[in-house]
């Protein structure tokens, strides 16, 4: 199954592995590292961005596919919406069923809100349940939340809104004994202390884990806890745009039944959007580790009512992505895998980069290893990749450790006959996250009135570079909060006249502009049919 070239380079690897054990390479500096990115990163393509002619973010830079979808027409475009009988009525609508939208789901509840959450595909279908790594909180006794703060300060490149990164790293803390005492098997000692390790960009071990498949972990107990209250939850059922009243605030969406293609009314007092990320837009033509329904919803509705996008010209493109073999191309192969000792190589044998670089400066070293210094391997299939040394784990840690912290890589690897404890693995970056989203305030709100957003969906958290395991995080943090402030705004709201007067307005600001195609958002699904 590997090809000579592959061969003759792990041979390479396996001669020179001993001498890797222990080395630290150099950290780059800050003129290093911007050089880097501004040759290497996807991120600094000018090609690649449009600049936005409508909306309320006309002027700005954003990816050329995500531009199209955002002055795309409307779904609902030509059809007649009877919205004075809504299918459904509820205090509070959350529109998807990841993490966020769950964390949300409990705590409006908690907060005796009706609740009703909408997701295209089934409860859990999402990000969250394919995250692995883990999640951060500062809450070991060498570490604190502002340590926690500098440290994902410094890897967004100082642009994180100041009040959104201290709410995210001062409740992280709480996050996790919320989901220890609903249930989720964190990775313990024998006396029950919280084992963590380091990821890219962190200055202390702070990420809390459950072995490799954290997300489908947290997931299990959310979806559980949500399904348990008997909180109303209609899967296959996606929201294509939000309804407003005549007052200008938000008061529902326009649902379609994804087996049907039903339109349906959902009048609600607020909304959240939890619609997570975009992977499944390929930019740039990236393969990607996100689940099938990552194709910026929410963006695009809440774009269209209004509200302000930030940072969405910052992508985040996940240094180990898998290169080979080809059927599990772009599947992600955690940060963990380095925290435990397994070191980036290239097809000399030579470690190119510290181990605890950012996600964009060690995703622009793997690219300029086989774009500029043709230290790539080929991959068989007109790709390159750069090796991932998984078997310095057990030279290190000892034998066994692989398949105690990191199963479900060896498993996935194992189904297509690679052993990881043995032969190291091909590995190439994988488009994994949108930095940038929707502008919220630390309440959770958008500019619309009663329109909340949280998760993958939000910009500004995250600065231009999120670091691993703060995406579990925000999802839970700021699900929680969107989910306890819509609840209480819900009982102090009067709707007016629902109206979807602002998408029709929307439609006429993009035909004036000369954009009217034949696009039509948001796309809910990715389309691989073979042209
Ligand atoms: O590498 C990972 O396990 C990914 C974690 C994250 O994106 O936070």
């Amino acid at each position: 199954m590997f090809t000579e070239e592959m061969l003759k380079s792990m041979k390479i690897l396996e001669e020179t592995r001993a001498s890797r054990i222990g080395l630290e390479p150099r950290r780059m500096t800050a003129e290093e590292k911007e050089a880097l990115l501004a040759k290497f990163h996807p991120d600094y393509i000018k090609e690649q961005f449009a600049e936005l002619q409508v909306g309320p973010n006309k002027g700005d830079k954003v990816p050329l596919e995500l531009a199209d979808l955002l002055q795309a027409a409307s779904r609902i475009e030509g059809m007649d919406i009877d919205l004075s009988a809504p299918d459904y009525e509820t205090d509070v609508l959350i529109i998807g069923g990841g993490g966020a939208g769950a964390s949300a789901a409990i705590e409006a509840d908690n907060g005796g809100a009706k609740v009703m959450v909408v997701t295209k595909l089934r409860m859990g279908d999402a990000n969250t349940m394919m995250a692995e790594g883990g999640i951060q909180a500062a809450d070991k006794p060498n570490d604190s939340p502002a340590i926690h703060y500098v440290d994902a300060m410094g890897g967004g490149h100082f642009a994180n809104k100041p009040e959104l990164l201290y709410k995210l790293v001062t409740e992280a803390p709480d996050a996790i004994k919320w989901l220890n005492d609903l249930g989720v098997m964190f990775d313990k000692t024998e006396d029950g202390t919280m084992v963590t390790t380091h990821g890219g960009g962190t200055s202390r071990k702070r990420m809390h884990a459950c072995r490799d498949y954290s997300g489908a972990e947290i997931m299990r107990v959310l979806r559980d806890e949500v399904l348990n209250r008997g909180i109303e939850v209609v899967d296959f059922t996606a929201a294509i745009e939000l309804i407003k009243d005549d007052k200008g605030q938000v008061a529902g969406a326009v649902l379609q039944n994804m087996e049907t293609g039903k339109l349906l009314v959902a009048k609600a007092k607020t909304v959240i959007i939890a619609t997570g990320g975009a992977g499944r837009l390929h930019y740039q033509g990236f393969p990607t580790s996100n689940h099938y329904g990552a194709t910026a919803d929410g963006l695009i509705m809440g774009y269209r009512a209004g509200a302000k996008l930030l940072y969405a010209d910052t992508l985040q493109y996940h240094p180990t992505g898998v290169a080979f073999p080809q059927q599990i191309f772009g599947a992600l192969v955690t940060e963990k895998v380095r925290s435990i000792g397994a070191m980036l190589v290239n097809k000399d044998g030579e470690v190119f980069m510290n181990p605890l670089e950012t996600r964009d400066v060690s995703a622009a070293s793997i690219i300029r290893e086989c774009k500029e210094r043709g230290k790539g391997v080929d991959t068989g299939d007109g790709g390159q990749g750069i090796w991932l040394d998984t078997p310095m784990i057990e030279m290190i840690h000892g034998e066994g450790t692989i398949e105690k912290r990191i199963p479900a890589m060896m498993r996935m690897y194992g189904k297509y006959g690679i052993d990881i404890r043995k032969v190291p693995i091909l590995i190439y970056p994988t488009l994994h996250y949108q930095n940038g989203g929707l502008e919220i305030g630390a309440d959770g709100t958008t500019a619309i009135d009663n329109l909340y957003v949280a998760g993958e969906a939000v910009g500004g958290i995250h600065g231009r570079n999120r670091l691993m395991g703060n995406s579990l995080l925000d999802i839970i943090v700021f699900g929680r909060n969107a989910g306890r402030n819509a609840a209480k705004k819900a009982a102090d709201i009067s709707l007016g006249e629902m109206t979807l007067s602002h998408v029709a307005d929307f439609a006429k600001e993009v035909e004036a502009a000369g954009l009217k195609g034949d696009i039509v958002s948001p796309k809910l699904l990715p389309d691989y049919v073979r042209k």
